[in-house]
């Protein structure tokens, strides 16, 4: 992770030098060309698809020469809503079309990761009631016919969760199909409705593919778990190796639900092309779905350099509400990616639900730890040895202390429980060099990064991993006796536990360095230790000699907080199929919370107070989000308004506009800061400032006042502070005008706040206030 500033402000200069300095040196890559919206009526017909694809040839071949190379070259045309194509280019001819006026951005065809944490780790919690009341659950029918699209690895159909047992027909809204193939077919059902596959792009990369790849089926076990927390079935009795028995709950289980598999084995880290993903948009918009979920992404970029956020910009506004997750980057700052302001964008917390396993040492200390592993063979204590103490002759205590492979001296090791400090490998094979050196337990320390974080892994020999600063103890106390002894007890359940929720350590952080006056990311939901739906091709820590299989397995990331949101969203259409996505995510943002369950303000991993910049509004409230009371809501014409504030000018602005001229940027120059979003980020004070909101009653009449939240360093002030609404949907702004009250900038964020409140609800916006110096 130490590398992703670096690669931020790396990559617009590699893409320049791409172009400009290195010609001489020019070699086929895969690029997508993106040319904005269609302009077709409302009944597409094949010979229209078959035109677009004409036209990009055409297009093409204008650079190339000849119509056949043309033709060749393309890998992708995006024939429906996404009006562009994939292919594979010459750096030179690359060069040569981005200067095209009907070009809006040219970019290669880049690898997204899957936003899991680091590498394939896993870990166990009990799912009852995660976030999600049955109050919500039942008002929205749960989710009943909505229908949620996941673009990830694809999906194990068989899968309990994508069960149609008490489904009626698929509705008839839906165009969508399941991509068959003869081996490693995927049969949909009137729960599982679609499931298509996308990897030309991949291939682009990876060269020839073979039989394996022609398929939805999910051999990875990352997109049936995504899929099946947003819109799986409630499957009682789900447990991984008998351990965190507990009903399996999407958040939106009568939702029918869509697969496609945009993400395959790894490249160089990256699993997921831009040129399958536009596609699997392209596609998705299509086949009808209500919701996206995608739990992937890159690092923060120009929105039309990057597939999702393009993807994303046809289908909001096609009505569909796009979910994504912030990325797992934390906690380093300016790290948040998917930050476009049509993407609802998830970061990570923990749930109140823990697997204990407690570490005790003779000298009567004892750590709470988590773990989902078994117990120790015998009821005593045992030896305790640190892996720096245990190092092979050949290796430095630097490189052992992290339990890597061969850095042990299994004849310091053999009957003892090894002591492992976190960081570098995946924590499960940590666990494995352990056993294989002779173990019989492990004690994983947190490092300092990782902070309080607490995973439970289904590790192979009885474990433990505990946070930083207990971890110092046991290495001090392993020091301060020539006979150190100690215990792990066996794991169990605990919930109501506390403080919870507190910030995943490995959660993106803001400030969005794309656009710093739009607060990403926008909202925090469970992505600690989640049970859901796992594959049936791999075992749960993907090593050789593990033949396990399971039907549920635990993960962590924003992967899977994401999916939780997409699932409410899933509900909340339901309930109120006339919200457009950004009243969707209003409703979800404003009404969030910003304190853990002892009322204190939520805590980063680190056990410092929390801020926006890796909460956003908070953490999500499903029950409070149906009933918002007023919403920011937005326009497609807000999201051109806002694109013409960036600086993208008419001739751009027509290309987004399906071809139809009639959105003109207003000549007044637009404020960026007054983009009708649901928080407020100023990232440079000077003196004073005023922005514009404005604010749409989705509750029954009533009268508003506002309430605000200042920091010593500045003042806020709302006018009008009071508003009045006689009726549903009628709309009414107002300014918020923030002054700084000294004379000098300050070095640090301050963060205020603005409330609306008629007494039963309560609208709530971050305010954030950023000096840069
Ligand atoms: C297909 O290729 C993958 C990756 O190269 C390989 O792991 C797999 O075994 C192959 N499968 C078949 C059916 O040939
Ligand atoms: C899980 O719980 C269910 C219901 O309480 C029970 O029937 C089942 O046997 C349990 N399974 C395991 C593996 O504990
Ligand atoms: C250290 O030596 C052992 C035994 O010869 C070997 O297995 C291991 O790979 C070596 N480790 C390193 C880091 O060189
Ligand atoms: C324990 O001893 C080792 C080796 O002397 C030292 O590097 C480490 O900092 C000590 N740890 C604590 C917590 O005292
Ligand atoms: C609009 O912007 C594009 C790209 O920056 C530029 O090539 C074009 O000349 C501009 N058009 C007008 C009318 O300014
Ligand atoms: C902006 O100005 C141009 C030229 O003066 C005019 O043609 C256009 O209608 C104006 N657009 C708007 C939205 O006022």
């Amino acid at each position: 992770m130490w590398s992703l500033h670096q690669s931020i402000f790396l990559l617009p200069f590699i893409l320049f030098s791409l172009f400009q300095a290195f010609p001489a040196f020019a070699a086929k890559k895969s690029y997508i060309v993106y040319l904005g919206s269609h302009a077709h009526g409302p009944k597409v017909t094949d010979s229209d698809l078959d035109e677009v694809t004409d036209f990009h040839r055409g297009f093409l071949s204008s650079f190339m020469g000849s119509y056949d190379d043309a033709k060749d070259a393309i890998i992708y045309s995006y024939q429906r809503y996404i009006n562009g194509f994939a292919a594979i280019l010459e750096e030179e001819v690359a060069a040569e079309i981005s200067k095209h006026p009907k070009v809006v951005s040219i970019f290669l065809n880049q690898g997204r990761k899957l936003h899991t944490t680091r590498s394939w780790e896993f870990m166990l919690l009990e799912q009852d009631g995660v976030v999600h009341s049955s109050s919500l659950w039942k008002k929205a029918r749960y989710g009943e016919d909505t229908i949620i699209g996941n673009l990830d690895t694809g999906v194990w159909p068989e899968a309990e969760s994508f069960s149609d047992k008490g489904f009626g027909p698929i509705p008839s809204k839906w165009n969508g199909i399941c991509q068959n193939d003869d081996i490693n077919g995927v049969h949909c059902n009137r729960k599982l409705i679609g499931a298509r596959y996308f990897n030309k792009g991949y291939a682009s990369n990876a060269g020839s593919l073979n039989s394996s790849f022609h398929t939805a089926r999910d051999h990875d076990g990352h997109g049936s778990h995504t899929l099946s927390i947003a819109g799986g079935n409630f499957v009682p009795g789900a447990n991984v190796f008998g351990l965190g028995n507990g009903t399996a709950k999407g958040g939106s289980p009568r939702a029918r639900v869509a697969a496609y598999k945009v993400c395959w084995p790894p490249i160089n880290g990256r699993e997921c092309f831009d040129a399958d993903i536009l596609a699997a948009f392209d596609m998705a918009i299509h086949d009808g779905v209500d919701v996206l979920s995608v739990s992937l992404g890159g690092y923060p970029v120009v929105y039309f350099n990057d597939g999702i956020s393009i993807g994303a910009f046809h289908a909001v506004k096609k009505g569909i509400v796009v979910v994504c997750s912030a990325g797992n980057s934390g906690p380093t700052d300016r790290t948040v990616s998917n930050v476009a302001p049509w993407i609802l964008t998830v970061a990570a917390s923990t749930l109140d639900r823990e697997f204990q396993a407690f570490v005790e040492l003779q000298n009567g200390q004892r750590f709470k730890g988590m773990s989902l592993s078994k117990h120790l063979p015998e009821d005593r204590f045992y030896p305790l040895v640190s892996a720096a103490q245990a190092k092979a002759g050949n290796v430095s205590s630097d490189d052992a202390i992290s339990c890597k492979e061969g850095t042990l001296d299994p004849e310091k090791v053999n009957g003892k429980i090894l002591v492992c400090l976190r960081g570098e490998i995946a924590r499960v094979e940590k666990g494995q060099h352990a056993a294989e050196a002779g173990a019989v337990g492990m004690i994983l320390c947190n490092d300092i990064v990782s902070g309080n974080e607490l995973i439970s892994d289904p590790h192979i020999l009885p474990a433990s991993q505990i946070n930083y600063k207990d971890g110092l103890a046991v290495f001090s106390y392993i020091n301060s006796t020539n006979d150190p002894l100690g215990f792990i007890t066996a794991p169990t359940t605990q919930v109501g536990t506390k403080p919870a929720p507190f910030m995943a350590s490995f959660s993106s952080r803001g400030p969005n360095i794309v656009t710093p006056e739009i607060l990403k990311p926008d909202v925090t939901s469970p992505g600690v230790n989640i049970i859901a739906a796992f594959t049936g091709s791999r075992s749960p820590t993907d090593e050789i000699f593990d033949k396990r299989r399971t039907a549920f397995i635990t993960d962590s990331g924003t992967s899977m907080s994401c999916p939780h949101v997409s699932g409410v969203a899933g509900l909340l259409k339901t309930l109120h199929p006339d919200w457009s996505p950004a009243a969707i995510k209003s409703a979800i943002m404003t009404t969030a919370r910003t304190r853990d369950n002892t009322i204190n303000p939520m805590l980063d991993g680190s056990s410092e107070k929390a801020t926006p910049f890796s909460y956003g509004t908070g953490h999500m409230r499903p029950n409070r989000a149906m009933d918002p009371g007023l919403v920011y809501d937005l326009t497609a014409n807000d999201y051109l308004d806002f694109l013409c504030a960036l600086g993208y000018n008419q001739t751009l602005i027509d290309l987004f506009n399906e071809g139809h001229y009639c959105y003109q940027c207003s000549n007044k120059s637009v404020n960026l800061l007054d983009f009708n979003y649901p928080s407020i980020t100023i990232p440079e004070l000077h003196r004073s400032v005023t922005v514009t909101r404005k604010v749409k009653n989705v509750g029954s009449p009533g009268t508003y006042a506002a309430h605000i939240r200042q920091p010593s360093e500045i003042s806020i002030s709302v006018e009008p502070n009071v508003l009045k609404f006689d009726n549903i949907g009628e709309e009414k702004s107002f300014k918020v005008t923030i002054k700084a009250k000294g004379e000098d900038t300050l070095a640090e964020n301050v963060f205020g706040g603005l409330t609306w409140t008629d007494g039963k609800h309560y609208v709530r916006s971050p305010i954030i206030v950023n000096y840069f110096l």
